[in-house]
């Protein structure tokens, strides 16, 4: 299901149930955006790094060629509006998401006329065709889900991005012992974030469908290490 930033959602596809069972009360229930939809607790969630790695992610992406640009999941604060500013004239953007609350609430921050397309999928399960879109984002998403979702979901990504495009992925990683931050993530991801550990555990790139090879992976961490950026070329 296909719309412009601004119109009607549809409201009739499945939530997976990680998302109605561990993340409701941050993106499904509908008082949720009310909570979440401030950029100074986006950014606070994020010990004050949204700013950082949302430029960075933007920067990696390769924005100034024009080109057809995928934002895998809708995300709370500015990025996608900072996203379409910065796109170069004659490109596209279009934003999957699996929730019509969350596209509802991305249209309402866009321009009416910004272009956007916002489309209700599962990123597990996108049916765009194969080597369509010149970069993808996702932008702290992989850590939500459980380990067959995520290696889909990455799976599909890399399939959907043409050879020689690119995929960027902002999320957490291990930080060092050191991180004065170390102990309280630990708490904070094992009682609110429960797949996230998997992030502290592996690399991304041990989600990647053994029969795709990339041309390339660059690793940056960020933040004495608790978060990362992958940018990978197709
Ligand atoms: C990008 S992630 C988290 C981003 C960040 N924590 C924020 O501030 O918004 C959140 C979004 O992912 C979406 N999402 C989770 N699982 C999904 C899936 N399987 N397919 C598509 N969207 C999904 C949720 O509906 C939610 O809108």
């Amino acid at each position: 299901m296909k719309m412009q930033a601004g119109t009607v959602m549809p409201t009739t596809t499945e939530v997976p149930l990680y998302l109605s069972e561990t993340y409701w009360w941050a993106y499904v229930h509908p008082r949720a955006i009310h909570v979440f939809e401030r950029q100074w607790l986006v950014n606070a969630i994020l010990w004050g790094q949204f700013g950082r790695l949302r430029d960075l992610a933007l920067d990696a992406l390769g924005l100034e060629a024009p080109g057809r640009t995928l934002q895998v999941a809708c995300v709370y604060g500015n990025l996608t509006a900072k996203l379409l500013k910065r796109a170069a004239p004659g490109s596209s953007l279009d934003v999957v998401d699996v929730l019509p609350l969350q596209l509802a609430n991305l249209a309402r921050k866009l321009p009416a006329d910004s272009g956007a397309n916002l489309i209700r999928c599962d990123a597990s399960a996108m049916e765009f065709e194969s080597a369509s879109y010149d970069r993808a984002l996702l932008f702290f998403l992989l850590h939500e889900m459980p380990e067959d979702v995520r290696k889909a979901t990455i799976a599909h990504t890399l399939r959907v991005v043409k050879p020689g495009g690119r995929v960027v992925i902002v999320d957490y990683h291990r930080p060092s012992k050191l991180n004065p931050l170390f102990v309280p993530m630990a708490g904070i991801l094992h009682t609110l974030e429960p797949f996230a550990h998997d992030l502290w555990r592996r690399e991304i790139t041990g989600w990647f469908p053994a029969d795709v090879k990339v041309a390339g992976v660059q690793k940056t961490t960020y933040f004495g290490g608790l978060y990362q950026m992958l940018v990978i070329t197709v």
